[in-house]
């Protein structure tokens, strides 16, 4: 395989990238989330940019600066990533959901605070939409990234969420005590694709995005060819 001298691995490519959690409103004071920092996306991103990419952060509430020259469009809710993703999906070249999506939110929103006394202390669910599997059925659909964080049986869970999500790559990584993740700096991540894989060991999440970025544009580059 041969790129022209001087181009970059995702040179004129268009990437959307979700990351941090989103936050499923209770009430005007309180939401149910997911434990993300969302420093894995956002390294990621950055990765993307530098291989040549015009990147699109969709982010959650984090506490992380803007990257520079990114559009970042904040969201809170998954409905609203939701919203901000799948009707543009198909104007881009590569989809990466690096966001901790909340799989349910409350079935009501109350609009005044809920008071102790007033509980029966059960809250409601309903699911909300997957992201990533939506972008993957779609007509025009980029080649499309998804993020497993499993705390057991990480190669299983991972194989079946690629092969039910039609995805085209899957980034997995054991979340937990001591395993980088989360809040951390360092993560690791077992990489599949429907026939083959690849282990990118403990690393910083700077690097580890620059690698994940780089099996990508290999992938992209082959299925080309
Ligand atoms: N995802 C999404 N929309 C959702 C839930 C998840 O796009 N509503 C995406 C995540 O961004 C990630 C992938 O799906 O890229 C896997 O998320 P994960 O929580 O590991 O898997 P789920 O399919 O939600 O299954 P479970 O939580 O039961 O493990
Ligand atoms: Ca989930």
């Amino acid at each position: 395989l041969v790129r022209p001298p001087g181009k970059r691995p995702l040179q004129n490519k268009k990437v959307l990238i979700s990351a941090g959690p989103t936050r499923e409103a209770l009430d005007p004071v309180r939401y149910l989330s997911n434990r993300s920092s969302g420093k894995m996306g956002y390294a990621i991103a950055k990765a993307a940019q530098k291989a040549g990419a015009s990147v699109t952060l969709v982010s959650g509430p984090v506490n992380l600066p803007a990257p520079n020259d990114i559009e970042r469009i904040d969201v809170e809710s998954a409905l609203q990533m939701y919203d901000a993703i799948v009707p543009r999906a198909s104007a881009y070249d590569i989809y990466i959901g690096a966001a901790a999506v909340a799989d349910y939110r409350p079935a009501e929103i109350q609009p005044h605070k809920i008071k102790k006394q007033q509980t029966d202390s059960v809250i409601h669910l309903q699911r909300n939409p997957d992201i990533v599997a939506d972008v993957a059925a779609l007509a025009r659909k980029p080649f499309v990234v998804g993020f497993a964080a499993e705390t057991d049986d990480l190669d299983t869970y991972a194989l079946n969420k690629m092969r039910d999500k039609k995805l085209d790559m899957i980034a997995a990584n054991w979340v937990g005590k001591l395993t980088g993740g989360f809040d951390s700096d360092l993560n690791a991540l077992k990489v599949f694709w429907p026939d083959g894989g690849k282990t990118l060991a403990m690393t910083d999440k700077q690097q580890l995005a620059e690698q994940l970025i780089a099996l990508i544009a290999e992938r992209i580059d082959e299925k080309n060819t």
